[in-house]
């Protein structure tokens, strides 16, 4: 095995931002050991079970995770319907995950609630694996991404990525503009219509960071310059009104001859499935890695559940406790934050912070600020 010095056992993966610099290292010096067992099985994780327990539809990350766990000797359980659980009858999801934690060593969750994969690692003794939460966060996502940029250039410090799309619903691009805060020399363009603008406390954390980044509509100016152009899908699903989703379809597509004003050895990455966006004929360029970037998602996902759950142990003592949620102190604005599930018994937790130059509350579990 690699890097022994840092242990990372009994850790919950809910943010990219709960692990350093280092830490991440680790993740992926691991990765490229376990790059050699993506067909072999380990049986590292023999008598360890693995829980999917996915809100929202998933290809890639659920199964990713299912085949890591296979390939390390483990078993999974899981439902990728709701409607089959006891969700349906109402059950909270405290109370789902207070069931699921005493059947298996490791929980992987995927929710529209956002806040909720922190929820569950407040209260489950196993780790909790945030398997996207809302549009905020997808830190397994950003693993594989980072993973894939360091396997092309053999780093990830210095890089210039253009980030393109829907980066206001897509947690894969805020995900990942959160892990390149730890890197340095980053330079960022974030490119999409108006309205699909990266959220505030995402480019303020940039801020704060010292990332370069630029904000602009038309990739064509920023397209040569980069190392790493990555295409996000718009999130159609993550609005209210349809006709909205109708005036932007189609408002952003990369291109074969966009491609041709870019580097050649510049690649393109996307967090798929991908729809109208990326055309099928740039699968066949140079650049093209999305697919290769889906296949690194095994053995980043390998690494991370082998790091965490060998030999953790069950630590009820991680429990928070839980409080009814009927606290009449200043709430969240964010009708889709867990805080706001009156059914959740949680209290809601605003922190007072700095956005240019003023001071605005940021939930704790959304991460969002609150009007
Ligand atoms: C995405 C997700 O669900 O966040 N897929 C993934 O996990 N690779 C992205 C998407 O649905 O657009």
């Amino acid at each position: 095995m690699t890097d022994r010095t840092l242990s990372l056992t009994g850790r919950d993966l809910v943010s990219v931002l709960d692990f350093d610099k280092r830490e991440l290292e680790t993740i992926f010096r691991m990765a490229d050991s376990m790059q050699r067992f993506t067909r072999k099985c380990r049986n590292q994780l023999k008598d360890d079970v693995m829980s999917t327990i996915f809100f929202e539809p998933s290809t890639r990350t659920r199964l990713s995770f299912e085949t890591a766990m296979h390939r390390l000797g483990g078993s999974v359980i899981g439902f990728a319907e709701p409607g089959i659980s006891s969700v349906a009858k109402g059950e909270t999801l405290a109370d789902t995950i207070r069931m699921v934690e005493s059947y298996s060593d490791v929980i992987v969750l995927r929710h529209k609630i956002e806040g909720s994969a922190k929820f569950a690692a407040d209260i489950a003794g196993v780790p909790v694996v945030n398997g996207g939460d809302g549009s905020q966060h997808h830190p397994s996502q950003t693993l594989t991404d980072l993973y894939t940029i360091r396997k092309e250039f053999g780093k990830i410090d210095g890089s210039n990525i253009l980030l393109m799309g829907d980066l206001n619903h897509t947690r894969s691009a805020s995900s990942l503009a959160y892990g390149l805060g730890h890197y340095r020399g980053i330079t960022l363009s974030l490119v999409s219509p108006e309205s699909l603008r990266m959220r505030p406390e995402v480019t303020d954390y940039l801020d704060r960071k010292g990332v370069k980044y630029e904000e602009a509509e038309d990739p064509s100016n920023f397209i040569d310059n980069a190392d790493v152009i990555y295409v996000t899908r718009l999130q159609k699903e993550r609005f209210s009104d349809p006709k909205q989703v109708e005036a932007l379809k189609g408002s952003y597509v990369l291109t074969k001859d966009l491609l041709k004003l870019a580097r050649k050895n510049a690649i393109v990455l996307h967090h798929l499935p991908r729809l109208e966006e990326i055309p099928l004929e740039v699968d066949y360029t140079r650049n093209a890695r999305y697919f290769e970037q889906a296949a690194n998602g095994v053995p980043v996902r390998m690494a991370f559940l082998y790091l965490s759950v060998h030999r953790s142990k069950y630590r009820p003592a991680k429990k928070r406790q839980l409080t009814s949620n009927t606290s009449d102190t200043r709430r969240c604005s964010n009708s889709n934050c867990i805080s706001n599930q009156p059914r959740e018994p949680i209290a809601p937790s605003l922190n007072e912070v700095t956005s240019k130059g003023k001071q605005v509350f940021q939930c704790e579990y959304c991460g969002r600020y609150t009007k």
